[in-house]
C-alpha cells in the first residue's frame, strides 16, 4: 500500500465521518419537529380537557330544574340550619349578622332595608338582579367565588342535592316567588 492508497482510505474514513456528523445534525433537526408536534397535541388536550369541563357545568346547569323535582323540602329545613346563625326566615322579623331569607326566592338582590351590603351585592340589586333558582344554586355552592367580595363568610354547601333540597325549603317560604318546580 503506498501513501497515496493511504491518503484515499483517510480521506473515506473522513469523509464518512463527516457524513455521519451531518446525518447526526439533520437527524436532531428533524428529531425536533415530532417533539413540536407532541407539545402541540398536549395544549390540543387541556383545551379538550376544559370544553369538558364546561360542558359538565352547562350539564349542572340543566339539571337545577330535575333537583328540584326530586328534592326534599322537610330535609330543606334541616339544611337551613346551618344558615340560622345569621339568617331569620320568619315574616318580618330582624335582620341578623345577614338579611331576612324569608321571601327571598325572586326577591330582587340586597334589597332588606337598613342592611349594609357589601358593594358587590347592592350592584347587583340596582341592575335588578333576582334570586331565582339558578342564582340561590350557584351562590350557595361557593358564595365567595359566584359573588367576588360578598361580606357573607359562608363556605358553601358543595352538595347539589343539600342545596336543591334548601332552595325547595326557601321556595316554600317565598309567597311572592313567581318560579314554578316544573314536573
Ligand atoms: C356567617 C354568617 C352567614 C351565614 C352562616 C350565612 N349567611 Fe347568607 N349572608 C350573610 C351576610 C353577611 C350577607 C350579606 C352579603 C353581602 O352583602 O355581600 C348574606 C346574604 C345572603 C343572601 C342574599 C340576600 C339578599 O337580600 O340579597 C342569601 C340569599 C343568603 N345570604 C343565603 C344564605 C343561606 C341559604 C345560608 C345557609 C346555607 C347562609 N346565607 C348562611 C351571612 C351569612
Amino acid at each position: 500500500m503506498d501513501s497515496f492508497e493511504l491518503n484515499k482510505i483517510a480521506a473515506a474514513v473522513f469523509g464518512s465521518a463527516l457524513f455521519i456528523l451531518v446525518l447526526t445534525i439533520v437527524s436532531d433537526y428533524l428529531y425536533s419537529e415530532p417533539e413540536l408536534e407532541q407539545q402541540a397535541y398536549i395544549v390540543d388536550l387541556g383545551e379538550s380537557v376544559k370544553d369538558m369541563a364546561s360542558a359538565v357545568e352547562e350539564i349542572v346547569e340543566i339539571d337545577v330544574m330535575s333537583l328540584l323535582i326530586l328534592a326534599s323540602a322537610e330535609n330543606g329545613a334541616k339544611v337551613a340550619k346551618k344558615c340560622a346563625s345569621c339568617h331569620n326566615f320568619q315574616p318580618d322579623a330582624p335582620s341578623k349578622i345577614g338579611p331576612n331569607l324569608y321571601n327571598i326566592v325572586d326577591r330582587q338582590m340586597g334589597i332588606v332595608d337598613g342592611f349594609a351590603y357589601s358593594k358587590s351585592l347592592a350592584a347587583r340589586g340596582e341592575n335588578d338582579d333576582k334570586w331565582n333558582f339558578d342564582n340561590l344554586f350557584h351562590f350557595l355552592e361557593n358564595p365567595k367565588k359566584w359573588l367576588p367580595g360578598t361580606i357573607m363568610g359562608y363556605a358553601g354547601i358543595r352538595k347539589p342535592n343539600d342545596r336543591a333540597d334548601l332552595i325547595s325549603y326557601l321556595h316554600n317560604i317565598s309567597p311572592d316567588s313567581t318560579s314554578v318546580i316544573e314536573e
